[in-house]
């Protein structure tokens, strides 16, 4: 089968191991920079191009960054429309990102979540508080990523300021029940095809609540509970991903689903689970794609050559024209991991 991985880089951990175990599987492996592709999206039959070359594969996994959502949704939809399988679908990426609206169908289908307040006016930042059910709360910036932006504030005082200061900053917050029963940590339970394949539980450093590991936060594998592991299969389900890193923190009341992720990364879950993800996905690819059989004039031929192509240059050079070597690219590609 030919697959088409599409990352910003070879040489990251996930698109690494999703190339191995899908090689060490016989399958064909284009590494594809979502921004090379382009699409003629009139066409009567749709294709995408990719460096200058139409581009056929039967399957992708996209490892779609936050930062290129909007193109990178583009160029999914455009395989979609090939009829190439994908691991996750453009609409549901999109869906993942828009942390408001995943958390509204989330709720709506019953799936736990944190009180979660969302307000505009600063009119309305006493009811939000009260909202939320008072201090102690969290302050979420909804770009936020690796804990920089969310902060506890103990006081309704520091709740008032802090909510004050970002509205100034004209940026989007949400207010967030504080879990304190989860004691720093949360759960990251690894969805594929509705099943959890692995699952860990990250532990934040000491007088820290945020259990992220770039916040010196310890991970170690753990066994869910049957209501936990129905929680992260329901999120995934709800927001239309097969490939999913659901998190979720422990609280009085059961699981509660603090972000569902739509390009998680392996490298955290591979080496604390000692499981075989990348080789999960590739095998749940494998029973739900469809191989094509009737390639058009010139693909086999040029999929062939682009084939020999990568073997002979080895995955450090195929890594290269990934966008490897640059630290835009470097810096750019870091965000498929989330
Ligand atoms: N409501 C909450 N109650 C208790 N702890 C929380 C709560 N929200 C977040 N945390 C802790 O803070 C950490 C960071 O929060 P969150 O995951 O929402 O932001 P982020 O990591 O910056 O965003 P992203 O996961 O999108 O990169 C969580 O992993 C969790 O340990
Ligand atoms: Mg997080």
């Amino acid at each position: 089968m030919r697959i088409g991985i599409l990352s910003r880089k070879g040489t990251l951990y996930s698109t690494r191991r999703l190339r191995e175990a899908a090689e060490e599987r016989g399958h064909e492996v284009t590494i594809v920079d979502p921004l090379r592709c382009y699409m003629n999206i009139a066409a009567k039959r749709p294709r995408v191009v990719y460096r200058g070359e139409p581009l056929h594969v039967d399957a992708i996994i996209p490892r779609i960054g936050a930062s290129i959502t909007f193109y990178g949704c583009a160029v999914v939809r455009q395989f979609e429309m090939t009829g190439a399988y994908t691991c996750a679908e453009s609409e549901a990426i999109a869906r993942s990102r828009d942390k408001l609206h995943s958390m509204q169908l989330l709720s709506s289908e019953g799936v736990g979540v944190p009180i979660t307040g969302f307000a505009r006016s600063s009119r309305d930042t006493k009811g939000l508080i009260d909202m939320v059910g008072g201090t102690p709360l969290v302050i979420k910036l909804l770009e936020s990523t690796q804990g920089t932006g969310v902060v506890l504030a103990q006081t309704r005082k520091a709740a008032e300021s802090v909510i004050g200061a970002f509205r100034q900053l004209d940026a989007n917050i949400l207010v967030q029940e504080f879990i304190e029963e989860a004691g720093g940590a949360d759960v990251r339970a690894f969805v594929v095809g509705g099943r959890v394949v692995a699952s860990m539980v990250r532990q934040a450093a000491p007088d820290e609540f945020r259990s992220n590991l770039h916040r010196g936060g310890t991970a170690t594998a753990v066994k869910l509970s049957r209501t936990e592991r129905n929680t992260a299969i329901r999120a995934a389900r709800k927001m239309g991903l097969t490939v999913a890193g659901v998190d979720l923190l422990r609280s009085n009341r059961g699981p509660l689903v603090m972000e569902v992720n739509a390009s998680p990364g392996l490298e955290g879950i591979e080496t604390t689970t000692g499981v075989d993800v990348a080789g999960e996905i590739i095998e749940y690819i494998e029973s739900h794609a469809v191989e094509g059989d009737h390639p058009p004039a010139g693909r086999k031929t040029r999929k062939k050559t682009a084939a020999k192509t990568s073997r002979r240059k080895g995955t450090r050079r195929a890594a290269a024209e990934a966008g490897a070597g640059s630290v835009e690219a470097d810096d750019e590609a870091r965000d498929e991991e989330e």
